[in-house]
């Protein structure tokens, strides 16, 4: 347990979902516009203004790319008016850049917050990983052991048949052989084209049916994704992909020294930790971005779904928001 005066204050708590709100709502212009590009752009813009205002002595550990490659929300950028605590940020301001473009579920924006120093940095490399929710027996699962055993671990320990078993992968070629052991065991499968923050995340709430997520995928996603299970009680390892020297510099860089190490939720993510995400666009999880027209000059409003979760007191909050003064959220 976090000591009581080393968490994030409760105000700068609510005040990260109005950050990953702003997100959302200018991404969500973007919807089935074809334009990846625009849409992460209106995100990264929002998210960015937002957390200037905030009374943060910020730094983004996770962020748009590193230095040389994202002109906003690079990794090393400060944030935030210098005022309050110094924190790590780690964002995604548009999580499923291709589900936005194409009108499709799941996209998110995403930020998490915890004291300087708790968050891992990681560099924009593959990380593997796998993650299942709370209550399960400490290291169930191994990044090492085959992905049949890891399936059939967890659905012994959840005293069900593995059909009855539901993991959550990537749909990507290298995933051809792990989709393979899963299915030959008769464990079901939900494969998604993109977004496995939101994938994983899924593990966490018993309601989307999910039970376990394997597989390759971005790092900052992982970080952020174990700064939700570090709110939920959730289990998860990782470990970058590191497939040539310069991308071992990269790491090295970022004080990463073993390359092969197998970081566990904690070791991404400790501390207090407040991870927000808003829905873009729909999903299983959060409804995304409603904008109601008025009829001939009735107000406009913006509707908005957001869960804030916090791992000091383990508190979920789903925020459903109606915004009636649409042209604060700059959208002209
Ligand atoms: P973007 O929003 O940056 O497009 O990322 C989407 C995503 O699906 C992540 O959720 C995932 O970690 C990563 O891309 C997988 O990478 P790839 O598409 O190269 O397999």
């Amino acid at each position: 347990m976090t000591k009581k005066t080393d968490r994030i204050n409760r105000v700068l708590t609510m005040e990260l979902a109005r950050v990953t709100e702003r997100a959302a709502v200018s991404a969500a212009r973007l919807i089935g516009r074809g334009d990846e590009k625009a849409a992460d752009q209106a995100a990264v813009d929002a998210m960015r203004r937002e957390l200037n205002a905030l009374d943060i002595d910020g730094e983004v550990v996770i962020g748009e790319g590193e230095r040389d490659e994202a002109p906003m929300l690079f990794i090393g950028e400060k944030v935030g008016t210098g005022k309050g605590p110094k924190v790590d940020i780690a964002l995604d301001p548009l999580e499923g850049t291709t589900l936005t473009a194409k009108g499709m579920g799941n996209a998110l924006a995403v930020v998490a917050m915890a004291q300087a120093g708790s968050l891992l940095n990681a560099p924009d490399v593959y990380m593997d990983k796998i993650a299942l929710g709370g209550g399960y027996p400490d290291n169930l699962v191994d990044l090492d052991a085959d992905p049949a055993d890891n399936v059939k671990a967890v659905a012994k320990a959840k005293g069900v048949d593995v059909a009855h078993l539901n993991v959550c992968i990537l749909d990507r070629p290298r995933h051809a052989e792990m989709i393979a052991k899963v299915r030959e065991i008769g464990a079901r499968i939900t494969l998604i084209t993109d977004g496995d923050i939101a994938g994983i995340i899924h593990t966490t709430d018993p309601s989307t049916g999910i039970d376990l997520y394997m597989g390759t995928g971005g790092a900052p996603e992982g970080v952020l994704a174990a700064a939700a299970l570090r709110c939920t009680d959730g289990q998860m390892q990782g470990r970058l992909v590191l497939n040539d020297d310069g991308q071992k510099k990269r790491a090295q860089k970022m004080g990463i020294t073993d390359f092969t190490k197998k970081y566990s939720v904690e070791e991404m993510a400790k501390g207090d930790v407040v991870l927000s995400a808003t829905g873009v666009t729909s999903g299983s999880m959060l409804s995304g971005i409603v904008h109601v027209n008025g009829v001939k000059g009735a107000q406009n409003e913006i509707w908005t779904d957001t869960l804030l979760m916090r791992s000091s007191t383990g508190t979920i909050r789903w925020i459903k928001a109606r915004h009636t003064h649409a042209h604060k959220f700059h959208l002209a």
